[in-house]
C-alpha cells in the first residue's frame, strides 16, 4: 500500500494547528518535516522547537534533514518527537552508517537520501542498514518545483538493486508530486510519496490522498 507525506514545508505557518489537524483528517500516513540550514541547502526553515509542539499531533513525524553535520543533530530531533529521521548521504559523507546507527539508537526508524545528481551506487554500502530511502525527485531546498524526468530511472534503479539484494526497504521520493507526475513514481516502484504544494492546494485533502494511494504499482508484480 503507496503511503502519502504532506509536507509541513507548504503549509500556512499562520495557522499550523489546523494545518496539520487538516493533514491527519486527511488520513495521511505520516508528517513530513523539512530541516534546512541554510547551508546544505540555501533557505532555512524550521527546527526542534517546532517538531516538539507539532509532534503533540497524533501523526507520526518523517524528519527530512537537509542540514549539513547531521550527527549533531539526530538525538535531538529524536527527542523532538521525530519517528523517521532521513539524513542526507552528500551531508553525512563517510559518517553515513554512524548517522543511521544513532538514529536506530534513538529509537527512530533510518532514511537516507540521494539529491538528484548523487548516485544510487553511492548509498550501496548502507542499504542493509536503513528503513527507508528517500530519493530527492527536485534539488532540495524549496517546494514547487517541477519533478525532474530522470529522476524516475533511479526510482527504478533503486528498486531493482533491493530486489536483486533481497531487501525490503521503504522508497520514499520528495519533490513535484503531484496528480500527473505520482503514477511516475509508484509505477517506478515507489512507495511512501511525500507531496507539500500539491497537498495544500488540493480542494479536497482527503480525496487527493485516497487518490495518491490508488495509483498504480510496478507492473512485474
Ligand atoms: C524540498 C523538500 C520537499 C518539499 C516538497 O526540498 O524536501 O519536502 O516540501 O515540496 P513539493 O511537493 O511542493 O515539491
Ligand atoms: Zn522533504
Amino acid at each position: 500500500m503507496i503511503k502519502v507525506a504532506p509536507s509541513m514545508l507548504a503549509a500556512d505557518y499562520l495557522n499550523l494547528g489546523s494545518e496539520i489537524d487538516k493533514v491527519i483528517a486527511s488520513g495521511a500516513d505520516v508528517l513530513h518535516y523539512d530541516v534546512m540550514d541554510g547551508t546544505f541547502v540555501p533557505a532555512i526553515s524550521f527546527g526542534q522547537e517546532i517538531l516538539k509542539m507539532a509532534s503533540k499531533k497524533d501523526i507520526p513525524m518523517d524528519v527530512h534533514l537537509m542540514i549539513q553535520n547531521p550527527e549533531k543533530q539526530i538525538e535531538s530531533f529524536a527527542r523532538a518527537g521525530a519517528k523517521y529521521i532521513t539524513v542526507h548521504a552528500e551531508a553525512a559523507g563517510f559518517g553515513l552508517k554512524d548517522c543511521i546507527d544513532k538514529i536506530h539508537a534513538c529509537g527512530c526508524l533510518a532514511g537516507v537520501s540521494v539529491k538528484p545528481f548523487t548516485m544510487v551506487s553511492a548509498i550501496e554500502d548502507v542499504l542493509d542498514s536503513v528503513d527507508m530511502i528517500l530519493i530527492m525527485t527536485v534539488e532540495p531546498g524549496k517546494g514547487g518545483q517541477k519533478m525532474i524526468p530522470f529522476t524516475v530511472e533511479k526510482v527504478r534503479e533503486l528498486r531493482s538493486v533491493l530486489k536483486t539484494r533481497g531487501l525490503r526497504k521503504i522508497i520514499e521520493v520528495d519533490g513535484g508530486v503531484n496528480m500527473e507526475t505520482a503514477h511516475l513514481v509508484t509505477e517506478a516502484g515507489a512507495d511512501m510519496l511525500v507531496a507539500g504544494s500539491a497537498f495544500f492546494k488540493a480542494e479536497d485533502p482527503r480525496a487527493f490522498v485516497d487518490a495518491l494511494r490508488s495509483m498504480p504499482e510496478p507492473r512485474d508484480e
